[in-house]
């Protein structure tokens, strides 16, 4: 009988969808950086170009779900002395870019191309500060 529960119960755990599991969903920083750097590295190139319609959009909105996502993640802080005040200066620099980029998808639905090269250019100066803080 026992035999039979533990089968059944095998049977059932490899039936359930692998995606349906919560930890395996969440990225690493790394990953979600690695894919925004090639959206807005594409963006950038289009925007440039002063190309700001459909496809700009939607990366522009991409851009915003994966800052978003980024801001749920952390970096390694075990370098920095205050893990708190390291944290909080993570996640600030982090929200200033989700405001730089809604700008910049605002910008881009208005097909501003000038208002949406500032706001990339801006982006640009918080990533410079965000890597310099945080990536060594
Ligand atoms: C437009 C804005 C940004 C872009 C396009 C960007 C892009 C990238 C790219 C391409 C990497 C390298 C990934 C790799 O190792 O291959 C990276 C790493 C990283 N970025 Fe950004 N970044 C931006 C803003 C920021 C900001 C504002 C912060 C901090 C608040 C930040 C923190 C980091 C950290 C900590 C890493 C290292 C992650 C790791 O290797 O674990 N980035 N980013």
């Amino acid at each position: 009988m026992k035999h039979l529960m533990l089968a059944c119960l095998l049977a059932f755990v490899s039936f359930v969808p692998k995606t349906s599991i919560g930890a395996e969903d969440v990225r690493e920083l790394k990953v979600v950086m690695e894919e925004m750097g090639n959206i807005f590295k594409a963006l950038g190139k289009s925007v440039a170009q002063g190309k700001v319609g459909a496809t700009e959009l939607a990366s522009a909105r991409q851009l915003v779900k994966l800052v978003e996502e980024s801001a749920t993640l952390l970096p390694d802080l075990s370098s920095f002395p205050d893990r708190a005040v390291a944290t909080q200066r993570y996640l600030d620099l982090n929200k200033q870019l989700l405001v730089v980029m809604k700008d910049a998808e605002a910008a881009i639905s208005r097909a501003d191309a000038s208002a949406a090269l500032d706001a990339l250019e801006a982006a640009k100066e918080l990533r410079t500060i965000g890597h310099d803080e945080f990536k060594l």
